[in-house]
C-alpha cells in the first residue's frame, strides 16, 4: 500500500528502529557489502546520513536515485557539469535562479565551451524555434525567481524530449508536495534544500533527483570530482524539515494568499505578481503555488526605507524559512523585473502580524 505524501514525508528515509537518523561523521565505515568505504573522495557516496536523506527524497519525488549536494547551487553545478561538455547546446528560460545564469552565461559559455540561449518558454513558438538547433539539455524553473513566472512543465518537456535534449528543472520553489516534475517527464529535478525542505533557515543544502539510472551515475561521479558533498549535520537538518513539510507548506500558501489579498487593496501597490495568477495557473493542476509573491509600488516609495521600517519581517535573501523575508532584486536578477519591486517569501507568522508589519512599513514611507 501506497502511504500519502505527508505520511511519507514521516516515515521515509529511517535509520533501522530509531526515531532519527543518527549523524554519521566517520568518513571510514563498512558502507556497501561490508566493503570499508572512504566516505568522500573514493568512495563516492555521502554517508548513511546523507544517504538516509537521499532514499527520503526519492521517494517524496518518484525517483529512483537523488544525489545530495553541499548546497542548492552545489547541485545545480553537479548536473551541468556531469551532463555538458564543450559544443554542447543548452536552451533554458530566460528567468531562472540568478547563480545558476551566471553559471551558464559566465564559466560554462566562456571557458567550457557550451552555448545558451535565453527563452521565454511562457511563449512556445519561441521554444520550437530554439529546439530546431541540436539542443542537449534544456534548463527552467516552474516557478521563476523572482520573476514569479509559472511554466507550463509538461508542455515544455514534451517538447524538449521530442527534440532529444535531456531536461533539467529547478523546483526549489514548489517543492515535491506541490508538484512532481518527474511525473510529467522530466529527466533532472534540482531542489535547493536550504529552502523549503530544510525550511528553518539553518542548514545548506541541496539535491537532484531522476529515474534514469545512468544520469544518477554521472552526477554522482562529478560530486566526487567537485567535492561537493553534503555533510552529514545538514543532512540530518533536512530530514527534521521534511518531516514537516506539507504543513508548512500549506501554511506558506495560505499565508501568501492572505498577503496578497491585503497587498491588492493597497493604494501603494500598484501592481501583484503570484504564480497562482499567472496564464498558466488554471490549466497547471497544481494544488496551490507556493509562499512566494512579489509587488511593485508607486513612485516616490522608497524601498529601501520601506524594507529598513519593518519590524517583523526580516530583509534577508533566502526564501522557505519560517520568518517572512521581504527583499528587493539585485542587479544581477533583473530580468523581467519592473522598477520598484519587492519579492515576499511568505512565512509561517500569523498572517494578520504579517500585514501588520508591511501596513506600518507604508505608513512611515508616506
Ligand atoms: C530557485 C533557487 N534555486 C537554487 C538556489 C541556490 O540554493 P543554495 O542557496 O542552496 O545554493 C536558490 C537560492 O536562492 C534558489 O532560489
Amino acid at each position: 500500500m501506497t502511504h500519502d505524501f505527508s505520511t511519507r514525508s514521516i516515515h521515509s528515509g529511517r535509520y533501522a528502529d530509531s526515531s532519527a537518523v543518527p549523524i554519521f561523521q566517520a568518513i571510514n565505515a563498512p558502507l556497501h557489502d561490508e566493503k570499508v568505504e572512504y566516505v568522500s573522495a573514493v568512495g563516492g557516496v555521502g554517508g548513511p546520513t546523507t544517504e538516509a536523506l537521499e532514499t527520503l527524497v526519492s521517494d517524496l519525488e518518484g525517483a529512483n536515485w537523488s544525489v545530495a549536494a553541499a548546497s542548492g547551487m552545489g547541485a545545480i553545478a553537479n548536473t551541468l557539469f556531469a551532463l555538458l561538455q564543450a559544443g554542447d547546446r543548452v536552451v533554458a528560460h530566460r528567468c531562472i535562479y540568478s547563480y545558476a545564469s551566471r553559471l551558464l552565461d559566465g564559466d560554462l559559455t566562456q571557458k567550457w565551451g557550451v552555448t545558451v540561449e535565453w527563452v521565454d518558454m511562457r511563449d512556445m513558438a519561441a521554444l520550437e524555434k530554439a529546439l530546431e538547433k541540436p539542443t542537449k539539455l534544456i534548463y527552467f524553473d516552474p516557478i521563476s525567481n523572482p520573476a514569479m513566472h509559472l511554466l507550463d512543465t509538461a508542455e515544455i518537456t514534451k517538447r524538449g524530449k521530442q527534440a532529444g535534449a535531456i531536461v533539467v528543472t529547478d523546483n526549489t520553489l514548489l517543492s515535491p508536495y506541490l508538484f512532481k516534475p518527474l511525473d510529467v517527464g522530466v529527466d533532472i529535478v534540482i531542489h535547493s534544500a536550504t529552502k523549503y525542505l530544510a525550511g528553518h533557515g539553518d542548514a545548506l543544502a541541496g539535491v537532484a533527483s531522476g529515474r534514469d539510472s545512468e544520469l544518477g551515475e554521472k552526477l554522482a561521479q562529478m560530486r566526487t570530482f567537485l567535492g561537493g558533498f553534503l555533510a552529514p549535520m545538514n543532512a540530518f537538518l533536512v530530514m527534521r524539515g521534511i518531516r514537516t513539510l506539507p504543513f508548512r507548506m500549506d501554511r506558506h500558501c495560505d499565508n501568501t494568499l492572505s498577503v496578497l489579498a491585503w497587498l491588492k487593496t493597497q493604494p501603494q501597490v500598484t501592481s501583484v505578481r503570484y504564480a497562482g495568477e499567472t496564464p498558466h495557473a488554471a490549466a497547471s493542476g497544481l494544488p496551490a503555488f507556493g509562499g512566494m509573491l512579489a509587488f511593485t509600488v508607486q513612485d516616490g516609495i522608497d524601498l529601501k526605507q520601506f524594507r529598513a521600517e519593518l519590524k517583523m519581517c526580516r530583509p534577508w535573501g533566502s526564501l522557505g524559512d519560517i520568518e517572512t523575508l521581504v527583499t528587493l532584486p539585485a542587479a544581477s536578477e533583473l530580468r523581467d523585473i519592473p522598477p520598484n519591486y519587492v519579492r515576499m517569501a511568505v512565512g509561517l507568522e500569523a498572517p494578520q502580524d504579517i500585514i501588520a508589519d508591511l501596513q506600518q512599513a507604508f505608513e512611515a514611507c508616506a
